[in-house]
């Protein structure tokens, strides 16, 4: 095969890779510093009275939690929860890193193209680690609302942009008809030979219609493995492609969920693993304290979108029917995400309003960059305090505040903090959250992975729509549209 820009870029970064100097991620002492923790204390009775959780329930909670731990560990090692291995598959990377050095150099724009968990993922990773300045911008266009994606389409540049069609079952009616447009415009501006060049599908290895257009088409793709749905796929080429392609450090990344994995592992007792103290905690608090709410709130703007993946996670991987008959039948966490604007409008609610809610608090030590309000208006106490502080320290004092307001009002946290934002630190957060969700859904024994209730409105909208093979949802949704009440209609 001959040697193309592509093989020369990745001698290039290869080349680069080995004059690097060891990354700070292999030393113990900068891990050991940069390691999440996670504060319970909130959660405790101790903290915060009447309805918190006693050191003796979670003491007592033990032998449950042995039983998880064992249970997760066997499943793990039957290969049955795939999204585990992925921090320490070096193949996959190598295959990222080698198509994201193709690219290199020659777009301004990457716009994903994908839905739910093949937009969510790497929407967290963007938001919290886009580089400044960085000569590719991502953007993530997960909406077929004609009012955002027609002018999205009429603002970019298509000579200078990159598409990635992200889709692991190929069918998903929105991203699909987004790839169409998008094909068919590339098509019409650049020629039927080079429109190709602009495209990336990214999807299931065999099946789907678009492995089929892949095959047929030849574009570059790169595979999601099996066994892993959205939601758990923002580290397979979900999320490392585009953000490689985009500067972000992905072997840092994946340094960070393997060390939270490490830790884990290495846990002498279940309620030092932090995944599953923490799924120990919202389970206790679910079932014997009517918390079925569990609010992120995260005290940093780089780290909401990675709260919108926190929502999807817990929506969709625990809201379900229990496996077993003996369990709660209606198990599930309702998700919120909140931001420390929201302490100015739906706090008061989380306050005072009805006690079922956890929040989960998102922290960090050092955000990076020092924003400082001047010392003015020294004379006027009520403003002059502010003088000096930067905006870190105000919302971490915030952060603080609203942990005890709750605290003293009998409501339960937990406090997550991030030393910082970066590569490694979301990592960390990436897989706790994941393995705190499949400890989470093994307690309630339910499936964290598939979405049955999804799958049932993909039916009737493929059956709206005209899709063979779906004739018997298309006149389901017929036959309950014409029995709606018009007195009801107004
Ligand atoms: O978490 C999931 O599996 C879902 O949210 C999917 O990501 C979403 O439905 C999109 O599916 P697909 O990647 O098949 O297009």
């Amino acid at each position: 095969m001959a040697a193309g820009p592509g093989t020369c870029a990745l001698t290039a970064l290869r080349t680069q890779a080995t004059r690097r100097p060891m990354p700070q991620y292999r030393r113990r002492r900068w891990r050991d510093a940069m390691a999440l923790r996670l504060d319970l204390n909130g959660l405790l009775a101790a903290g915060t009275g009447g309805d918190g959780l006693t050191a003796e329930d979670l003491a007592a909670f033990e032998p449950e939690l042995l039983r998880v731990r064992d249970d997760v560990a066997a499943r793990r090692a039957a290969g049955a929860l795939p999204f585990t291995a992925l921090p320490h598959d070096r193949e996959a990377v190598r295959r990222v890193l080698e198509v994201a050095a193709t690219v290199q150099g020659q777009f301004d724009a990457l716009v994903v193209l994908g839905i739910g968990g093949s937009a969510l993922g790497i929407r967290a990773l963007a938001g919290a680690l886009a580089i400044e300045g960085s000569a590719l911008r991502i953007v993530v266009a997960d909406s077929i609302d004609p009012d955002t994606f027609g002018p999205l389409l009429g603002r970019l540049d298509l000579r200078r942009t990159l598409f990635n069609v992200v889709s692991k079952s190929g069918e998903t009616a929105e991203t699909i008809a987004q790839f169409m447009i998008v094909r068919d415009r590339l098509m019409h501006a650049l020629g039927a030979v080079d429109y190709k060049r602009h495209l990336v599908v990214t999807t299931d290895a065999r099946q789907g219609s678009l492995r089929q257009i892949v095959n047929d088409e030849g574009f570059q793709e790169l595979v999601i493995p099996e066994g892993i749905d959205g939601r758990f796929s923002v580290l397979t080429a979900v999320g490392l492609f585009p953000a490689a392609a985009a500067g972000i450090d992905i072997e840092e990344l994946l340094a960070g969920a393997a060390s939270m994995d490490e830790r884990g592992r290495a846990a002498p007792t279940p309620l030092r693993d932090p995944a599953l103290a923490l799924a120990a905690a919202l389970w206790l608090l679910a079932t014997r304290r009517q918390k079925r709410i569990v609010v992120l709130m995260a005290y940093c703007e780089r780290l909401a979108a990675a709260g919108d993946w926190f929502c999807q996670l817990w929506a969709e991987s625990l809201g379900k029917s229990p496996e077993a008959r003996d369990r709660a039948a209606d198990w599930g966490q309702t998700p919120i995400r909140l931001g420390p604007a929201d302490q100015h409008s739906q706090l008061q609610l989380f306050v005072d309003g009805p006690c079922d809610k956890v929040v989960i608090f998102l922290r960090v030590d050092d955000h990076g960059v020092a924003v400082d309000v001047p010392a003015t208006y020294q004379d006027l106490e009520g403003v002059g305090y502010l003088g000096g502080h930067s905006l870190g320290a105000l919302l971490n004092a915030e952060q603080r505040a609203t942990e005890l307001a709750l605290a003293k009002r009998g409501r339960p946290s937990a406090t997550l903090t991030l030393p910082g934002v970066t590569a490694f630190t979301l990592g960390q957060l990436l897989f706790l959250l994941q393995m705190t969700a499949v400890d989470l859904a093994t307690l309630a024994a339910v499936d964290p992975f598939g979405q049955p209730g999804v799958e049932e409105s993909r039916r009737f909208a493929y059956g709206l729509l005209g899709r063979p093979g779906f004739e018997t949802s298309h006149d389901e949704v017929e036959a309950w549209l014409a029995q709606k009440d018009t007195r009801f209609i107004l």
